[in-house]
C-alpha cells in the first residue's frame, strides 16, 4: 500500500442502515402483539407512503421486485407488447416483465441524470411499445420533462421506478408521485429501510385492485367489486409485506427527512471540492431535489484513466469502485437467450444487443462510500487524496 491518505476508519460515517430503540421497540411490538402476518401496522405503512407521496392508492409488499411485478401485471398489457427500460439498472426494473411476456426494449442513459435517454427511447417506439420505466438512478430524478412529453405524445403509460429516490422531487412533485405506477424498495441499503419491503403507489383503483388481486389474499376478500370472486384463489402469488419489516419501514420513512438532510449536506460537501478537481458529481438544477441512495462521480475528461485513479485511490486507503450493477443487456441471461425461457417469446430476439454510449459512459463512472452519518474528519480526507492523486 502506499502511503496512506485516509486513515480515519469508515464507520460509524459511513455505516447504514442506522436503527435505535425505536426501531427497535417498533419491531418488538409487534412480536408482542402476536399478530405477525396481518397486524393493521400494514395498512398504516401504505397510508404513510400514499400521504408521502401524494397518490390515492398504496400497497406494500414483500419487496420492490414483488411491487414492480404487480405493476407489470397492473397495466393488463398482452404478450409481445414491448416496455422501454434503461440497460443501466437493477435488474428488478426490467426482468418480472418477463413472467407476463412483455418484452424489454433496452434504452441508452442520458448523461447528466443517469435515468433513461428520452431521444433513444423515441428512436425505439414501435406501434408495440406500451409503457416505459423510469428509474431514477443513485438517487437523480430523470429527465421528467421530456420523458412525460414522449409518454403524452406516443400514449405510453409510465412505471416509475423510485427505488433510490425517496424523499427526493422534481419540480416539487415527490418522486413517487411521476408514473401512472410508482413502486419504492425498502430493502435494507435504500433510505428508508424495512429490511425487505417494497410500495406499490397508483391513483388509478383498477391498478390497485388487479394488484391486490395478484399476491395479497388479505385484501381480495374485502374489495366490494366483482373482483372479490378471486378471493379463494388470488392470481397465483404472494407478496404481502411482513408486519415487522411494515413497522420499520415506517419508522423510517418519519426519519427520512433527518437522515437525508445529513447525507446530502456531507455528499454535497464532498461534491463541492471535488468538482473544482475536475469531476461531474451530479449537483442537481434549482428544479430537482435529489436524494443519495448512492454517491457517484465522473471524470469531465472522457479519456481520463479511470481504472487506474481507483487502483491508486484504493491503495491508500479509499473505499472506491465502479457502480455495482453490470448492463442488463450484457448480462448471460440476455444474450444466451434464457430471458425467451421465462417469457415464453421463443422466436423473439431482443434488438438492443449494444448500447455505446451507456457502455463508454458507465465505464467512467466512479463509486464513493456514502457518508450517512456525521463526519468525522474522513470526508477531508477524501478531499485530499482526491487532490493529491487526481
Ligand atoms: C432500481 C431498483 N429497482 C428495484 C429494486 C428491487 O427492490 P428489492 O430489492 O426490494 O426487491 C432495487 C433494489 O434492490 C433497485 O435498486
Amino acid at each position: 500500500m502506499s502511503h496512506p491518505l485516509i486513515t480515519l476508519p469508515h464507520p460509524p460515517t459511513c455505516s447504514w442502515p442506522q436503527f435505535d430503540s425505536q426501531d427497535e421497540a417498533a419491531v418488538l411490538s409487534i412480536l408482542r402483539h402476536g399478530n405477525v402476518s396481518t397486524h393493521e401496522v400494514i395498512r398504516e405503512l401504505e397510508h404513510d407512503y400514499a400521504i408521502f407521496s401524494g397518490r390515492r392508492h398504496a400497497l406494500a409488499h414483500n419487496n420492490g421486485t414483488s411491487a414492480l411485478m404487480a405493476a407489470f401485471h397492473a397495466l393488463d398489457l398482452q404478450p409481445g407488447d414491448e416496455i422501454l427500460v434503461p440497460a443501466a439498472t437493477f435488474w428488478a426494473s426490467a426482468l418480472p416483465m418477463l413472467w407476463f411476456g412483455l418484452i424489454p426494449i433496452f434504452c441508452e442513459s442520458e448523461m447528466h441524470r443517469l435515468g433513461p435517454c428520452p431521444d433513444d427511447m423515441r428512436q425505439r417506439i414501435t406501434p408495440r411499445t406500451k409503457a416505459m420505466v423510469i428509474v431514477h438512478l443513485w438517487g437523480l430524478p430523470a429527465r421528467m420533462t421530456e420523458l412525460r412529453a414522449l409518454a403524452d405524445e406516443f400514449d405510453l403509460k409510465i412505471i416509475e421506478d423510485a427505488s433510490h429516490t425517496h424523499g427526493a422531487s422534481w419540480n416539487d412533485i415527490p418522486c413517487g408521485r411521476l408514473g401512472d405506477i410508482s413502486v419504492f424498495s425498502l430493502q435494507g441499503d435504500k433510505l428508508a429501510p424495512a429490511g425487505e419491503g417494497g410500495i406499490f403507489l397508483t391513483d388509478d383503483a383498477n391498478y390497485w385492485e388487479r394488484a391486490v388481486c395478484l399476491g395479497d389474499i388479505t385484501r381480495i376478500i374485502e374489495l366490494e367489486s366483482p373482483a372479490r370472486r378471486f378471493a379463494a384463489t388470488s392470481f397465483g402469488i404472494k407478496t404481502r409485506i411482513a408486519p415487522m419489516s411494515a413497522a420499520l419501514g415506517k419508522i423510517q420513512l418519519q426519519k427520512l427527512p433527518k437522515h437525508n438532510a445529513r447525507r446530502n449536506a456531507n455528499h454535497i460537501k464532498l461534491s463541492q471540492q471535488l468538482e473544482k478537481l475536475g469531476f461531474e458529481t451530479f449537483l442537481p438544477p434549482a428544479h430537482i431535489q435529489r436524494v443519495y441512495f448512492e454517491f457517484l462521480i465522473r471524470h469531465r475528461d472522457p479519456n481520463y484513466d479511470v481504472a487506474s485513479f481507483i487502483e491508486r485511490l484504493r491503495a491508500v486507503g479509499g473505499q472506491v469502485a465502479a457502480p455495482r450493477y453490470p448492463l442488463l443487456h450484457q448480462q448471460p441471461f440476455f444474450t444466451e437467450g434464457h430471458w425467451k425461457s421465462i417469457c415464453r417469446a421463443p422466436n423473439r430476439e431482443l434488438p438492443t444487443t449494444e448500447l455505446p454510449r451507456t457502455e463508454a459512459e458507465n465505464a467512467r463512472l466512479i463509486r464513493l462510500p456514502n457518508f450517512p452519518s456525521d463526519d468525522n474528519g474522513i470526508l477531508d480526507q477524501y478531499a485530499d487524496a482526491f487532490a493529491q492523486l487526481a
